[in-house]
Order: C-alpha cells, then sequence, then structure tokens
C-alpha cells in the first residue's frame, strides 16, 4: 500500500484526534477543537507547501530550458533540398493516423477505412499538379519513380511494351537515381544520349531538337535542379519530345511544392515527385502516368496500385504526402516570395562581406529557396564543418553525393573547374527560416572562410596571399 502523504498524514493525525476526544466532554472538547483546527492547518500549510514546490520545480525546469538554450545556440538548418523537416500538420495527421492499420487491399471495415483515406490522399495529391486520381501512382521515393520511368525500356526490349524505342535523352545534370539507372540500362542494350548545359545549367533546345533521332522514346528532364536550383522549360522540352514521336518524363521532385506544377500545361507524361522534399515523410512518393501511355511496374507481383506498383501501400506515408500538399497549398505563394527576399539578402549581403565568391545557377530562371555559391581556396566540406560548429547546416552538393570527393558532376557540367567545384557550397531555404538565420549566416561565413583561406597554401591572389586583403 501507498505510505500516506505528509498532507495525508496531517488529516489522519487530526482524524485519530477526533475519536479519542469525543468521548472527553468539557474541557477535553476544546483541546479536542484545538487539535483538530491545528490539524487542519497543518494539512492547510502541508498542501501549501507542496503547492509552492511544485511551482519551483516548474522555475527549475524553465531555468534549466533557458539555461541550455544559451548554451546551446539554435540549430539553424539551410539544407531543405536534402530533406526537410515535418510540417507540424503533417506530423499531427501521422501520429493521430497510427491507429489506422488496416489492408487498403482487405475487404473488411479495417481495410475499407484505410483504403478510403489511401484514395482520398490520392485525389488531393493528383489536385495539386491537375492530373485525374487515376494517373497517379505511389511509390516507395522519387528514386523508385524516376527508375521505374527509364526501366519501361528493358521491358520494351523483353516485349512487355512492344514497339518500344529503345534510345533515351537525359541531361548531364540530373539527380543520380537519373544517371546512374540510365548507365545500367546503357549496359542492357538501350541508347542513352546525353544533354549539355550552358554555364546557368540550363538545356540548349537547339542541341534537344538535334538529338531527336527516330529511335528516341523518352526524353527525360529534370524540371528544377537539386544542387544549383535551375529551372528548365519542361512545357518546350516537351513539345520538342512530342513531336518527334517520344515520351517526355519530368524528375519533378525538387520543383514540386516550390513552383506551380501542372502536367496539363507543362504536357508531360510521366512526373515524379517526393514527399520528403515538401514537409511531408520519407520512404514516400508519387508518379504521374498520362492516361494512355505505355507502362510497366518496376515492382512486380502485387495487384496494388492496379497493378502498377506491387507492395502493401505505405498507408500512413501516403496520409502524410496528401496533408504536406495540403499545406503547400496553403504556404507556397507566399513563402516563395519570402525565400526569393531572404536569398537576395543573402546573395548581397557573401558579395558585400566576402572577396572572390562565384555563384552558381540561373540568375533568374532558379528556385527561389536555393543559393549556389563557390569560394576559390575554401574546400566546401571544411565550410560545411565549421558552419557546423557554429550550427549551421549547408551542404556541398546533393546529400546523395556527399561523402564522396567528387566535385559535383552538375557544376562540372555547367562548366565550372574542379578546384571551383570544390569549394561551393549550397545554402537551400526553408519555411521556417527566418531574418535573423540570414544575418547570422553572414556574422559567421566571413570569419569561416578566412581562417579556411588562411590555412590554404594554394591560396593567392595577384600573388599575395588572399588573407592579407
Ligand atoms: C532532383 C531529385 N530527384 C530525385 C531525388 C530522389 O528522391 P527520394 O529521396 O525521394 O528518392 C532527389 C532527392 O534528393 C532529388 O533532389
Amino acid at each position: 500500500m501507498r505510505p500516506p502523504s505528509q498532507g495525508e498524514a496531517v488529516l489522519q493525525e487530526g482524524i485519530r484526534n477526533d475519536a479519542i476526544l469525543s468521548n472527553s466532554p468539557g474541557f477535553l472538547n476544546r483541546i479536542y477543537f484545538i487539535l483538530f483546527i491545528y490539524g487542519r492547518e497543518q494539512y492547510l500549510s502541508a498542501w501549501l507547501f507542496g503547492v509552492e514546490y511544485s511551482i519551483f520545480n516548474m522555475h527549475r525546469a524553465r531555468i534549466t530550458e533557458i539555461e541550455q538554450s544559451v548554451m546551446t545556440p539554435r540549430q539553424i538548418y539551410f539544407d531543405h533540398n536534402a530533406t526537410t523537416p515535418l510540417h507540424p500538420e503533417v506530423k499531427k495527421e501521422m501520429v493521430a493516423a497510427m491507429e489506422m492499420f488496416g489492408n487498403p487491399s482487405s475487404m473488411h471495415t479495417f481495410g475499407r477505412q484505410a483504403r478510403a483515406n489511401v484514395e482520398d490522399a490520392r485525389v488531393r495529391v493528383a489536385q495539386f499538379m491537375g492530373a485525374d486520381e487515376s494517373e497517379i501512382v505511389f511509390t516507395g521515393s522519387g528514386s523508385e519513380a524516376n527508375n521505374t520511368v527509364l526501366s519501361l525500356f528493358v521491358c520494351g526490349s523483353s516485349q512487355c511494351i512492344p514497339g518500344m524505342k529503345q534510345t533515351i535523352i537525359t541531361s548531364r545534370i540530373e539527380h543520380p537515381c537519373v544517371l546512374e539507372t540510365s548507365k545500367c540500362l546503357m549496359h542492357r542494350g538501350v541508347g542513352v544520349k546525353y544533354l549539355d548545359v550552358d554555364p546557368y545549367g540550363k538545356i540548349d533546345l537547339q542541341q534537344l531538337d538535334d538529338l531527336m533521332t527516330d529511335d528516341v522514346g523518352l526524353v527525360s528532364v529534370m524540371m528544377a535542379n537539386n544542387e544549383i536550383g535551375t529551372i528548365q522549360d519542361i512545357a518546350a522540352i516537351a513539345a520538342i519530345a512530342h513531336r518527334n514521336g517520344a515520351y517526355m518524363h519530368t524528375d519533378a521532385v525538387q520543383a514540386f511544392g516550390k513552383i506551380p506544377v501542372d502536367v496539363r500545361s507543362l504536357d508531360v507524361d510521366f512526373l515524379t515527385i517526393s514527399g520528403h522534399k515538401i514537409y511531408g515523410p520519407k520512404g514516400i512518393g508519387a508518379l504521374y502516368v498520362r492516361k494512355g501511355t505505355p507502362y510497366c511496374p518496376f515492382i512486380r507481383g502485387g495487384h496494388q496500385e492496379k497493378g502498377r506498383r506491387a507492395g502493401t501501400e505505405n498507408t500512413l506515408g501516403i496520409l502524410g504526402l496528401a496533408r504536406a500538399v495540403d499545406m503547400r497549398v496553403a504556404e507556397m505563394e507566399a513563402e516563395e516570395d519570402r525565400l526569393q527576399a531572404y536569398r537576395q539578402l543573402l546573395r548581397e549581403g557573401i558579395e558585400d562581406r566576402i572577396d572572390d565568391v562565384f555563384f552558381n545557377g540561373h540568375p533568374a530562371d532558379s528556385l527561389a529557396n536555393t543559393l549556389n555559391v563557390s569560394f576559390p581556396g575554401a574546400e566546401g566540406e571544411a565550410i560545411l564543418l565549421y558552419l557546423d560548429l557554429e550550427g549551421i547546416a549547408v551542404s556541398t552538393g546533393s546529400a546523395c553525393a556527399s561523402g564522396s570527393l567528387d566535385p559535383s558532376h552538375v557544376l562540372l557540367a555547367t562548366g565550372v573547374d574542379a578546384e571551383r567545384a570544390h569549394g561551393s557550397i549550397r545554402i537551400s531555404l526553408g519555411r521556417d527560416n527566418t531574418p535573423e538565420d540570414i544575418y547570422t549566416l553572414l556574422d559567421v561565413l566571413p570569419g569561416v572562410i578566412r581562417q579556411i583561406r588562411n590555412m590554404s597554401t594554394a591560396y593567392m591572389k595577384g600573388g599575395i596571399h588572399a588573407s592579407v586583403r
């Protein structure tokens, strides 16, 4: 049994006194009364002591919280092109949906409830890109969606899709999940042609037209680049592909939710999106497949997604993705203007405070949240680590490529030399960033670059070590 608390003990004592003294009239009754009052007072003061003690504890917890926040400065996240934090509304919806465990393929109530939620999510995702819900296939990631589209050509050669033309055109600055897959397809007999880009990362429409031979079945060009933010004219590229009898795919993983994406006005046949780039969960993506377009599942062995992608649906991920899309509908436009202003502030601040800097990417046709900048004489990895010590997270390239010491294939394709490519960082802004975050980076960055350049024996400008300036 639980021992009595201090208050309860005092009250019990008072009750005991009550029992003893109730037999003693007169004088004893008065003592009883005094003791009774005394007991109550004791009880009251014990109770008040308890209240005071909890208030004290609350203050102590708050003081510790404040002390910790003073000792550990706010972490500033500038790596939204790698991934984004869950939107609080997405988190709320996913936590609530955790109780829902039914398999959408089951016919009982549990299954039917899950199915209804998945189909409702499909409508919301489709609407945001101007598609019909029947044209959306949920996948396990953006990478899987891209692999699915490119792999149609292997199906073509195995007569899954009779008459599929066996050559792909893609660009040199695609995400590795497109470049590596196309390289692999090449070894399996598929022809692959690569589009070059100009110094701003734009593809040349004339070169595309020139490469469009009769055997080209697919053109796959990303809508916005993950490293430098350059946005391509997908409608113009699709027009060239279609005029020459090829299908058009765009990897819109970085564009979707940041700029308007409408499959009808872009006139694409396939389009890829991913949940974790738009404040949704990781491990969920979707592929738009225009009605009537040849298709073959990449993951086989199940009737899910109308036979287009086997595997029990990631119901939580799908609901999270749909909620993230709802929040993009509400927030995207205002956010784009805000981030555009922050990026401008950042760009001008860097130019003002640091010598010898180069900005990569297109000055106008670019994602509002992405700034890629090179600091000759300072290694990107060193900058990243020094900033991390200051509580600021940036990136040196795509997350998938970091860890490798190869210079960014995107920057090399824009004509940047290997040394400048090595000295580049990507700052990708997001919905939680504030002007204070920008000023903090602008305060810290010049010192970081100076420190790294001072250690570089190679960094000389005009015969003088750069640190002298
Ligand atoms: C342009 C682009 N395509 C595809 C992907 C892959 O998406 P996921 O992480 O969902 O596989 C990424 C992720 O960084 C990306 O930036």
